[in-house]
């Protein structure tokens, strides 16, 4: 079990004048003009269709960055025979070369590809350079690093033996294939649904969203040169129905590895549990899903702490994170104060694409979220239980432009304090100080999600009494922090109730939902 001490990968700053900076624009500028082809990746050839859908930047809808090929459910089909060949041989193989595969994956990613990834998530999902690094680059190599190590904590995993007998487990792939469905908010995610277990020596057919389609081509172009054999990951772009009606009526359909809505994951779960009595084993659901994540002050916090949280929390990456704030709760006797730093640091951030590297905000990701978002804020405009305090302009002529936008909800259940928006909009409710166990109470019950959260005070009989009084409102609990970046390695990832199955990704708790343990005992 001798493998590389996995460390993060470390963040380029991409300071202005750096020859970082400079490597990095001309990959974007080679990128925006390339009008790229996408074929989706099946048995690791690549597979065309008559739909060619074209890729345009969110920042800039009539710009076109490429076009990708549609399939259907042939394709689908294609792909789970083409993961069902690899199997045998892939499942064999020794762990050492399965690993050898990802730890070059993560050398290329992070060395001569980490420009094309960057840009391709910049330029794809609307990303800010220092977005698209700490995602595309750093995040996804630390995922296939710290995946080889949980991969062979694992493999130590053994039991007890007794004189005369050895018993050891065994650590099978799943029987059948995996089915990953990936986000566009972070490429590292999309990276390591698939590649978790086929780790682990499962094969994939991956399917990303349609709005990420760019940056998953870059990677399984990675994966492909770093030696993944052909059929172990099958990259298809389909619509979610067609993928669902093949691959769950699949009777080797082995487990799903989910990042997405809480809907589309309680629609895939009873569709799984229609169809239970063809597969052959209960299949593993895994899935990171929705959130209304928050930060709790109390009155003693550090104020300018608090201001800079809300606004780098609910704001990096246009609030599209799962992780991002967007309920705050702040004490009454403070929050004239807090509100006047929340302006000042807002009035520094500017709006625009990514390819100008001081703008803190880009573009949400497409036309279906500027509408929605764009009704909250006009619906909390009008409304009496709310006020819009900062931001609130939408614009849709070049690209899905939301301003950062604070609102002022005058009752906690008001409509932005309790659903789930995935957009640069943070809901304010100002609480009576002397009512702070009541406000936790409502905090903790306001909402079905429990990704992630944090407490922000400088009174440690505070900080416990909150700690333990949220215990179940997020899965990732952060004290005197925005809620957001959590590092692969440190904080693992993953929230309950309905924000997912909290099986903490790049950790080995996922892993082992990858495995069907065989234990096997000898006597002597
Ligand atoms: N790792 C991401 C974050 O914590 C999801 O923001």
């Amino acid at each position: 079990f001798n493998v590389p001490v996995a460390k993060n990968e470390p963040v380029k700053s991409y300071a202005p004048g750096s020859p970082e900076r400079a490597s990095l624009k001309a990959k974007i500028v080679e990128l925006r003009s390339s009008e790229v082809e996408i074929p989706m990746i099946i048995g690791g050839r690549e597979v065309t269709t008559d739909r060619r859908i074209r890729i345009a930047p969110p920042h800039e809808i009539k710009h076109t960055l490429g076009y990708y090929y549609q399939g259907d459910e042939s394709h689908v089909q294609m792909a789970i025979d083409s993961a069902l060949d690899a199997r045998e041989k892939w499942a064999a193989m020794s762990w050492q070369h399965r690993a050898s595969i990802f730890l070059k994956a993560a050398d290329l990613l992070a060395g001569p590809y980490r420009d094309k990834l960057n840009a391709a998530t910049m330029l794809g999902q609307s990303k800010n350079a220092f977005q698209a690094e700490i995602d595309a680059a750093c995040e996804l190599a630390d995922f296939y690093r710290f995946g080889v190590k949980c991969m062979t904590d694992i493999y130590k995993m053994q039991p007890e033996s007794a004189p005369g007998i050895w018993n050891y487990n065994e650590f099978r792939p799943l029987e059948g294939f995996v089915f990953a469905l990936t986000p566009f908010n972070f490429t590292s995610i999309a990276g390591n649904l698939p590649v978790a277990p086929a780790m682990m020596g499962n094969v994939a057919v991956w399917k990303p969203s349609k709005t990420a389609v760019y940056s998953a081509a870059v990677i399984m172009e990675i994966l492909q040169e770093a030696g993944l054999p052909d059929g172990v990951i099958n990259l298809v772009f389909v619509s979610g129905p067609v993928a669902a009606k093949v691959v769950f009526g699949h009777p080797e359909f082995a487990g799903i590895h989910f990042t997405g809505s809480t809907g589309v994951f309680q629609g895939i779960w009873k569709t799984i549990g229609e169809n239970i009595y063809k597969y052959k084993s209960y299949p593993r659901i895994v899935g990171e899903t929705g959130g209304k994540d928050f930060i709790f002050a109390d009155n003693t916090v550090d104020r300018q702490a608090l201001a800079i949280a809300m606004v780098r929390g609910a704001f990096e990456y246009q609030g599209q994170k799962c992780s991002a704030a967007s309920r705050c709760y702040v004490p009454e006797s403070i929050w004239d104060d807090v509100k006047e730093r929340v302006g000042k640091a807002l009035a520094t951030v500017k709006m625009g694409p990514p390819e100008d590297f001081t703008n803190f905000i880009n573009a949400v990701i497409d036309e279906s979220s500027f509408d929605k978002l764009a009704g909250f804020i006009d619906r909390a405009k009008a409304d009496d239980d709310a006020e819009v305090i900062f931001g609130g302009n939408c614009d849709k002529s070049v690209g899905y432009f939301i301003e950062p936008t604070v609102i002022l909800a005058k009752k906690p259940d008001y409509e932005t304090m309790v659903e789930e928006l995935f957009g640069p909009v943070l809901t304010v409710y100002v609480y009576e100080d002397e009512k702070m166990d009541e406000t936790l109470t409502i905090l903790d019950n306001t909402s079905i999600y429990a990704l992630t959260g944090a407490v922000m005070s400088q009174d440690r009989y505070n900080i416990e009494k909150i700690t333990k009084r949220l215990e179940n409102a997020a899965g990732n609990f952060y004290i005197n922090d925005k809620p957001t970046g959590a590092v692969v390695g440190q904080q693992p990832f993953g929230g309950a109730r309905g924000s997912g199955t909290d099986d903490k990704a790049g950790s080995v708790f996922n892993f082992l939902r990858w495995t069907s343990i065989r234990t096997i005992k000898e006597n002597f």
